[in-house]
């Protein structure tokens, strides 16, 4: 018998850890709140869990800038603390995946304080991007990169003397300064932060900005007036630069000489690579390289039936011609939550919607939340890994009403509000409809508000009701595992209309056929079909309605 590792076909839950439980009353989730909710994922019946980052950070950026990736921060608890979710994880049947942040450093890290406090051309400064300006006296930028949130991505500092000096460049906020992968013991530091970790019994990673750690020699000036999140970025200087892949082999290399004992062997690297084309993307799950790369081209892709078979298809044979399994998503702490981002009317061509305020134009909630469950019927029916982010098993919408003096993403700052920032998908979850903070803390405070509708999206509401999200969700995460529809093979079935997405996944375990409506119009289920799930909480009729999908027995 061949074995096929744990994650290719595993579907992996996302836990933001500030907004998923708080344990302790302050407002913020933290490890023992986790700790204390992870029966949910097991009765969810996920494969593994993915923390966003809890180290030690002055949470400039909500801990994706960290100042000690040996630690805890005292906001999310203490490292026995870890220990504990990860031996309860384990004890439950579920993988703990932890975020690794490679990219940058939070401007508080021992590093880059000593950076500041030493000389031009120091080996202090050599671990960051630290050049001169240009202009006569150094007071303009080394290169026009702008920052990804908003504003340009060089700081100038005072240098020890008190003198305007050298810039530093940050591709995200001015206190998440950039390492140079260039410099030995950057890479050396961060492999041995991986061995830490490790050795903790953690299953593996997730790596930040996976795509950007090398930078094109010299930096040169970028060609920057394309949208890089939807357009080829393998042409930009700052992303997916060749040299990264060689990080990578040798980080597989470590993850490999940590494997357990027998089917449940590896440990696994998971590329945060916001890459177009697929066959860039592809390149990160190289045989010897990562062993997942999130698919944001399907994130992104509208909820049109042929721009979704296109992507499908295509998106399959990328990673097939590697021998890597897809990985798909459809929301993140990053992007509009998929229930409110469907809600919109849809266009072709890859979209990315920016965060929502109160005096935007709002997504219809009925239709985002139909979509939402019909694209997620879809996508837990693909072959390959699937990932989820908390609170869309509960068909939570993006807070869109959030007042602007409670926003904390950087980029709301950083673009003057012209973009609300990524705030309204980061809003703690609601577990008791009843209780203050529906049930997310003992207290009634939560670090960003809760929308009202949240109270009866709880968790509580929806257990064991047939026909919830939750439901459903847990339904499709069954039928999926008993069936291995992740291992399968996909076929598109012909014979339906063109709206209707019509395909058959097929295991050694078992097989599913499923029917999405993507149209306006109705559409007659086949006489003989046998319903296993459905999207929608109406009660099966032989008729699949607009945004509606079935599993069918095939
Ligand atoms: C990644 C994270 C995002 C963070 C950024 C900078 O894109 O997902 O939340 O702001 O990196 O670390
Ligand atoms: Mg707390």
């Amino acid at each position: 018998m061949t074995i096929t590792p744990w994650w290719r076909d595993a579907v992996i839950y996302q836990i933001y850890p500030r907004s998923w439980a708080d344990s302790d009353g302050d407002g913020i989730g933290d490890l023992p709140g986790i700790t204390a909710r992870l029966p949910h994922l097991a009765e969810l019946g996920v494969d593994a869990v993915w923390l966003s980052p809890f180290y030690t950070s002055p949470q400039n950026d909500a801990g994706y800038d960290v100042a000690d990736y040996r630690d805890v921060d005292p906001v999310f608890g203490t490292l026995d603390d870890f220990d504990a979710l990860v031996a309860r994880a384990h004890e439950l049947g579920l993988r703990v995946v932890v975020d690794i942040v490679p990219n940058h450093t939070s401007s508080e890290h021992p590093w880059f304080r000593s950076a500041l406090a030493a000389a031009p051309g120091s080996p202090e400064r050599a671990r960051y991007l630290f050049r001169d300006g240009l202009g006569e006296s150094g007071e303009l930028p080394p290169n026009n990169w702008p920052s990804k949130f908003g504003g340009r991505a060089w700081t100038r500092v005072t240098e020890p003397g008190g003198r305007p000096g050298q810039w530093y460049l940050h591709m995200f906020d001015t206190s998440q300064p950039d390492l140079d992968w260039t410099n030995p013991e950057v890479r050396d530091e961060m492999q041995g932060v991986l061995r830490f970790w490790l050795d903790r019994d953690v299953d593996g990673f997730r790596i930040d900005v996976a795509h950007g750690m090398v930078k094109a020699d010299g930096l040169p000036d970028a060609d920057v007036d394309d949208d890089d999140s939807v357009s080829p970025t393998s042409r930009l200087p700052m992303w997916d630069q060749p040299g990264v892949h060689e990080i990578y082999r040798d980080w597989r290399r470590i993850a490999d000489s940590y494997a357990r004992e027998g089917e449940d062997a590896d440990r696994i690297l998971c590329a945060e690579a916001w890459v177009l084309p697929g066959e860039a993307l592809a390149r990160y799950v190289r045989p010897d390289e990562l062993h997942q790369s999130f698919n944001f081209e399907y994130l992104m892709t509208p909820w049109l039936a042929a721009d979704q078979r296109e992507t499908i298809t295509h998106s399959l044979e990328q990673v097939a011609a590697v021998g890597a399994p897809q990985t798909w998503v459809l929301s993140n702490h990053d992007v509009v939550r998929h229930a409110s981002r469907l809600g919109y009317p849809q266009q072709p061509g890859l979209q990315k919607i920016a965060g929502i305020g109160p005096d935007d134009p709002q997504p219809d909630a009925v239709v985002g939340l139909r979509r939402a469950r019909a694209a997620t019927a879809v996508m837990l029916a693909l072959p390959g890994s699937a990932y989820l982010f908390q609170g869309e098993e509960l068909g939570l919408p993006e807070a869109t009403h959030l007042p602007d003096d409670s926003r904390q993403d950087p980029t709301f700052a950083r673009t003057g509000g012209a973009s609300k920032g990524r705030d309204g998908c980061r809003v703690p979850v609601a577990w008791e409809g009843g209780d203050p903070s529906y049930g997310f803390g003992p207290g009634a405070q939560s670090w960003l508000p809760q929308p009202a509708e949240y109270g009866a999206l709880a968790a509580d509401r929806q257990r064991g009701v047939v026909g919830s999200t939750l439901d459903v969700y847990t339904t499709l995460l069954r039928l999926r595992r008993e069936r291995r529809l992740g291992r399968g093979e996909l076929t598109w079935l012909d014979g339906h209309p063109d709206d209707v997405l019509a395909f058959t996944v097929t295991s050694d375990e078992g097989a599913v056929t499923v029917l999405a409506n993507l149209g306006a119009t109705p559409v007659e289920l086949p006489e003989d079909a046998v319903i296993l799930a459905t999207s929608s909480d109406i009660e099966p009729v032989r008729l699949l309605g607009a945004d509606e999908a079935v599993w069918l027995d095939a």
